[in-house]
């Protein structure tokens, strides 16, 4: 069943689905690029590398959003499924994949796989063992984050890797939270410190090798006419 908390997230979401790319085009330029920067960092293995070499590595973006991280990873894996719970979300995806030649090998699906009873037709086996499975700018947004990643973690194999990214906690002033407007609703907490997500990695099971690096260059967007400046991190580790 999906919970209030993460239908208020669709609503807030499906209004924002059709401009989120070009919304927020230079926080999307900056993920897409740490994304794709540290992609060796995070895992050894990958079509273009030697330990991926012939290998079917098959990647798991989990609320993709319009699936600019998907598509940026999509040259270096066999196989990537993005699923976001936003019906508006799923279609600009899918209109990027056509744009963007991906077919092949990017396919888009909506589904709410964090409730108590995920959807069958995501239930087939097709859709765990994965080998990489990434959430970006996501996290926050889960009613129960840590349950959110336990739950995630079911759907990788072992030795798959999680790759996290997210917002590195502030304390955010009572008019900084009236600037994000609607969103606000939708965020369940302000970031993960290196100890917190190491803490939820653990009692996901991916236990192995985890790393939290933050990143440099700011997550920048415009929200109601307000400019923000974010620190996010990047987290990995191995089931
Ligand atoms: C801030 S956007 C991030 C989109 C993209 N991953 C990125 O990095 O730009 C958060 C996304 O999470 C999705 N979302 C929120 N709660 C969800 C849930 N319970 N299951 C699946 N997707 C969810 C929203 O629809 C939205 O697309």
């Amino acid at each position: 069943m999906t919970t209030d908390f993460a239908e208020k997230n669709r609503e807030v979401f499906e209004k924002q689905s059709r401009t989120y790319r070009s919304e927020f085009s230079k926080a999307v330029e900056t993920l897409t690029n740490v994304a794709k920067h540290n992609r060796t960092w995070v895992s050894d293995t990958w079509t273009d590398t030697e330990a991926g070499n012939g290998k079917e590595i098959k990647v798991l973006e989990y609320a993709c959003g319009p699936g600019h991280i998907s598509l940026a990873l999509a040259p270096y894996a066999t196989r990537v499924i993005g699923m976001d719970i936003s019906d508006g979300m799923i279609d600009e995806f899918k209109k990027n994949i056509r744009e963007e030649g991906r077919s092949d090998n990017v396919v888009a699906i909506k589904a709410n796989i964090l409730s108590d009873s995920p959807p069958a037709e995501v239930s087939g086996p097709e859709f765990f063992d994965f080998d990489v499975l990434v959430v970006s700018m996501a996290t926050h947004h889960f009613e129960h984050p840590g349950q959110a990643l336990s739950r995630l973690s079911e759907r990788l194999k072992e030795g798959g890797i999680m790759m996290i990214m997210d917002l590195v906690p502030e304390e955010l002033p009572d008019y900084g939270m009236h600037q994000m407007g609607d969103v606000v609703h939708t965020i369940s907490k302000h970031g993960f410190s290196l100890e917190e997500m190491r803490t939820m990695y653990d009692n996901a099971g991916v236990k192995t090798g985890f790393k939290y690096e933050v990143i440099d260059e700011p997550l920048v967007f415009t929200k109601n006419g307000n400019t923000f400046e974010k620190t996010i991190f990047i987290a990995r580790g191995q089931k």
